[in-house]
């Protein structure tokens, strides 16, 4: 049976989507409804579907304005995990987080159970625009809060392969055992995930994604089955894909009605299971036995010349 969408929110449905400001979808929201709030707000980096007067202040009045609202709808022992990269304006870089983290504390410091940073978690990724005046950009952020004492932590749910798993205690009462977790070891603060360019298997017309393996982890490790996911800036509905693939129900809004209907195809996708979705698999190192990672001639010559002249 092909499972329903709604655009007005009941608890029981799978999948709400709201094509309009989040401030109203939240609105509609019951109080201490969410487990897990995932979501990536617009950076005011001049991309197409943001305002092109946005700027760090609009940032920082759309995360104030949005908080009581956020701050209600998430359950006691819930989470909140904010994504966010940097704004560069004027030659000057402004980490984003740095906003988000003062905003989120100061104003849930107010409450009877204020917002607790777990994680700053660092997401890495091989591609982006090469600098020529600052060192390349290639990571941005995750902040994980959750609202007072955290309730779910599903560690085994999202390890990773160790690096060497047939490692064993070399000394001590337990010398000669295996020294790692069978399972994998802990994922830590820093994911090497790849972003989603052109040629990635989730790239839609949305420009600018995150990859599904992102959310899904999350959604793992801080939820249990059939909890409710949020994202109040939902894209093309990446964290909504992670949650249903995941038997999780999800909520989400979105402003502009082109990304809304991919978001809901791709939603549509997923409970299909039709979900295009590149695997949370380790990224594989090179081959330094292959052509493209020997040194070309050319380079040889030009950087014995640049060594030369200094
Ligand atoms: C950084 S993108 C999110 C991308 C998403 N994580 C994905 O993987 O596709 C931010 C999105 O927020 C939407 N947006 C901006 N202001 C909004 C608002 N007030 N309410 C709902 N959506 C909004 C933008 O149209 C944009 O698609």
């Amino acid at each position: 049976m092909k499972m329903r969408i709604f655009s007005e929110f009941r608890t029981n449905n799978s999948v709400t989507l709201h094509c309009g400001d989040c401030l109203d979808l939240l609105k509609e929201l019951p109080d201490e409804s969410v487990d897990l709030v995932i979501t990536s707000p617009p950076y005011c980096m001049g991309k197409e579907y943001e305002d092109p007067h946005n700027d760090i202040a609009s940032f920082r009045e759309q995360h104030t304005r949005m908080f009581d609202d956020l701050y209600r709808v998430v359950k006691s022992g819930g989470s909140v995990c904010w994504q966010v990269g940097y704004h560069i304006s004027e030659r000057c870089v402004v980490p984003l987080d740095c906003i988000v983290y003062e905003i989120f504390t100061s104003m849930s410091e107010h409450y009877e159970i204020p917002f607790i940073l777990r994680n700053r978690i660092i997401w890495t990724f091989g591609h982006g625009l090469n600098s020529t005046n600052r060192f390349s950009g290639r990571h941005e952020t995750i902040l994980w809060f959750t609202k007072g004492a955290q309730t779910v932590f599903n560690l085994d749910d999202v390890r990773v392969p160790q690096k060497y798993p047939g490692k064993r205690y070399y000394k001590g009462p337990n010398k000669g055992q295996l020294s790692g977790n069978p399972l994998g070891k802990n994922p830590s603060d820093v994911w090497d995930i790849p972003n989603v360019k052109s040629k990635h298997v989730e790239k839609t017309d949305h420009p600018c994604q995150f990859p599904v393996a992102l959310p899904q982890r999350l959604i793992k490790a801080l939820t249990n089955p059939n909890a409710l996911v949020l994202d109040p800036f939902m894209g093309s509905g990446t964290t909504g894909v992670a949650a249903l693939l995941e038997g999780r129900r999800f909520v989400g809004a979105e402003l502009n009605k082109k990304y809304y209907d991919i978001s809901k195809q791709r939603i549509r996708d997923a409970a299909d299971g039709k979900a295009k979705i590149r695997e949370d698999k380790p990224v594989i190192e090179p081959n330094l036995n292959a052509a493209v990672a020997k040194l070309p001639e050319e380079f040889r010559k030009l950087r014995e010349a640049h060594n030369e002249e200094e």
